[in-house]
């Protein structure tokens, strides 16, 4: 495993990093014994950055990273969590929230982040006085290094959070379809810049730049000097640049962790030739003309809607069609597959308030209502 320096904190942290946010599942549920032999397996390999969230597997992920981490593991690893302010009422919630964290994972957290900064946060968060409050934890030593996760939507205001309190980190969405989206590649050197360590999240964009991949885009793979997987040119990607501290990824089977540990021991900074990146650039393009919605099924949607809908399923089926030209299987696994049905959204737009990549998501379900219910 090659190791990076967390910006100015000076601390060694591991170029992979475990994202709990894609524990593998059986049943609908959580696979406890898997995830854990796979969070165990990715720290015996040198990983030590795990991160998980209050809502990751609606409080699971916390408890099975938790689990993962007895029998000698917790001293192994820097354990990321987040605090979500948008689950507070009122300020007395967010220490009720923080303990709640500390109970389900049964020890302390190393790295704090104020989850998911965005424009539309900004007016909770300063009610609640929450950067008052997670200060407080970091000066009083109850966590060791203070960051924010990024999801607003432009860089601008992204550099403005960055130089408004004294981050330790921030966790951006980065990979090569989204350079130039939320902090972007601009974000990244303006961070690290200013010795922000800056942890990747997002660097296969949740799994779409993997698993299958439109012919168009496999045959500019193909043509590449070095054969390598869709998963190694986007992790090779994000590596290449020196400010990205640490890579997350959400892995879900023991082959893909093999695989992303082996990619992230051999990923120097600086390493790709200009050809290598001029190709990654076409398959971006590509991709960016090909894709309808930029979901990253990161589910953040679902236990906000009222009517249950599978939302991010939904738009996968949206963009198959667009990737894959193929609207009469995905008409039959929303007809057949699907319940409730698109037509269900009732346009509360509960899930539009919480999605990080800004969809408008009543306006997508009303369109998959008239296109594929019919
Ligand atoms: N703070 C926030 O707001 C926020 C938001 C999002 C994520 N995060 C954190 O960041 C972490 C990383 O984000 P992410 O989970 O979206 O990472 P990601 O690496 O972009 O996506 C993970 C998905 O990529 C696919 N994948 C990973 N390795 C692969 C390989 N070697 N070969 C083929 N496919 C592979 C898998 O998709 P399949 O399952 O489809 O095979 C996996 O579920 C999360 O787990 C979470 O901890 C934080």
């Amino acid at each position: 495993m090659l190791y990076r320096t967390f910006g100015k904190t000076g601390e060694r942290v591991s170029l992979l990093g475990f994202g709990a946010m894609r524990l593998p599942t059986a049943g609908g549920k959580v696979d406890e014994a898997e995830s854990i032999r796979m969070i165990r397996h990715a720290i015996d390999s040198g990983v030590n950055y795990v991160d998980t969230a209050y809502m990751y597997h609606d409080g699971v992920s916390e408890e099975v990273v938790g689990k993962a981490l007895k029998d000698g593991y917790r001293e192994k690893v820097f354990l990321a969590d987040k605090l979500p302010p948008w689950f507070a009422k009122d300020e007395s919630d967010l220490p009720k929230i923080f303990e709640t964290q500390l109970k389900r994972l049964d020890t302390d957290i190393d790295m704090y982040l104020v989850h998911s900064i965005e424009e539309g946060h900004m007016g909770v968060m300063k009610e609640l006085n929450t950067y008052g409050y997670v200060s407080g934890l970091r000066d009083s030593g109850k966590i060791k290094r203070l960051g924010f996760s990024y999801h607003g939507k432009t860089t601008k205001f992204f550099k403005e959070v960055i130089d408004s309190l004294d981050w330790d980190f921030c966790q951006i969405q980065l990979n090569y379809m989204d350079k130039d989206i939320q902090a972007g590649v601009e974000g990244l050197k303006y961070a690290g810049g200013k010795g922000i360590a800056v942890v990747v999240m997002e660097p296969l964009k949740g799994g779409k730049l993997t698993g299958r991949v439109p012919d168009s885009i496999q045959s500019l793979w193909n043509g590449a000097p070095v054969p390598r997987t869709p998963a190694e040119w986007g992790l090779r990607w994000v590596a290449n640049f020196p400010e990205a501290t640490t890579i997350l990824s959400g892995m879900t089977t023991m082959e893909q962790l093999d695989e992303n540990l082996r990619i992230l021991s051999d990923a120097k900074p600086d390493a790709l030739t200009p050809g290598e990146l001029a190709l990654i650039d076409e398959a971006s393009a590509e991709y960016n003309e090909l894709i309808k919605y930029g979901c990253t099924s990161c589910a953040y949607c679902l236990p906000e809607c009222p009517q249950k809908i599978d939302i991010p399923s939904i738009i996968g089926l949206n963009n198959d069609t667009a990737l894959y030209d193929c609207f009469e299987a995905s008409q039959f696994s929303i007809q057949n597959f699907v319940e409730p049905k698109p037509s269900a959204c009732i346009e509360c737009k509960k899930c539009e308030d919480i999605c990080p990549q800004h969809l408008h998501i009543a306006d997508i379900m009303k369109e998959s209502a008239e296109l594929y219910e019919r």
